[in-house]
């Protein structure tokens, strides 16, 4: 039995889909499980990561754990049960912004998925780490400017990025939890082609038959509106590892490939596939 964290958000969900779609045995943790909207004969166990003892009915007979976790969850208390549990293998959606061996990582994006890494570790079960640098949903952010116009104002026009479609990831998931030939590896997962946020919303406006367009917004003023509401630590990261990508480049592999046996998905599939979600 496969247990997922995060199942009810994007790359949760979609996992759980394509576990489902593949005849395996799977079942979601959530905190309100009457809301979770999962494929049927997906079992959903109502838990809260935060409250461990809420979590033995949701471990019971689980042998592998997907790990997709809110930014700064503790994952300790899971941790701690899941041995006893009989869990054997866990895989992790970490960020590639972790820097193997450094004594002191980059940003608080990085330190935050780096101390996760170091507590799988430390559990001593078999462990697998995929690392996202950029998924394709972060787009999705896009939607609510574009509903009342055709442009998108944001920080670093330039900034490059070879995003991932979130079904790419959930494949290389699916294909990689409960695999021994896969314990023990980081995968970095990137899209197959780098394109810059200008490019990124040309391609949507292709495909809406909208004429869409990127204007620049200066960085601090992001940085001013964006830390009313989330942590000024994180959106510091965040726009740092923007600034980093302007004018570059992202880099492109085919670990996708590799772990699905098919190309990853172009940015212009994610956009077909996302229509609905901009109209
Ligand atoms: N966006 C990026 O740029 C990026 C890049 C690299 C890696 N990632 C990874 O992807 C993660 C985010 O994934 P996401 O956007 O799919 O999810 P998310 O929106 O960050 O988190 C929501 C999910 O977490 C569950 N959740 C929240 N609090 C919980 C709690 N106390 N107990 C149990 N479950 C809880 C929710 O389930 P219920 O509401 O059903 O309980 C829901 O499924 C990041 O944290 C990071 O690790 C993201």
């Amino acid at each position: 039995m496969i247990l997922v964290i995060g199942a009810t958000a994007q790359f949760g969900r979609q996992t759980v889909e394509t576990l489902a779609d593949a005849g395996r045995q799977v079942r979601a943790l959530s905190r309100t499980p009457e809301r979770a909207g999962l494929p049927d004969g997906v079992e959903v166990v109502r838990g809260d990561l935060t409250d461990p003892s809420t979590l033995a009915p949701a471990l019971h007979h689980v042998t592998e754990l997907l790990l997709v976790l809110p930014y700064g969850m503790d994952v300790r208390p899971l941790l701690d049960q899941a041995r006893g549990a009989g869990v054997r293998h866990v895989v992790f959606l970490s960020s590639g912004a972790v820097v193997d061996g450094a004594d002191e990582q980059p940003d608080v994006i990085a330190s935050y998925h780096a101390r996760v890494e170091r507590e799988i570790r430390a559990t001593g079960l078999a462990w697998t780490f995929l690392r996202l640098f950029f998924p394709a949903v972060n787009s999705l952010s896009w939607a609510m400017q574009l509903k009342g116009g055709d442009v998108v104002r944001g920080p670093y026009a330039a900034a490059a990025a070879s995003a991932v479609h979130e079904r790419d990831v959930a494949e290389a998931a699916a294909a990689v939890l409960g695999s021994p030939e896969h314990t023990g590896r980081a995968y970095e997962l990137t899209g197959p082609q780098s394109l810059t946020q200008t490019e990124q919303v040309e391609v949507l406006g292709r495909a809406l038959g909208r004429d869409l367009r990127f204007e620049e917004v200066p960085d601090q003023a992001v940085r001013e509106q964006l830390s009313q509401f989330m942590d000024a630590d994180f959106v510091g990261a965040l726009l740092d590892l923007m600034a980093a990508t302007a004018g570059k480049p992202a880099a492109v592999n085919d670990t996708v490939e590799q772990l699905t046996g098919h190309p990853a998905r172009p940015y212009t599939q994610w956009a077909d596939d996302h229509l609905a979600d901009f109209r």
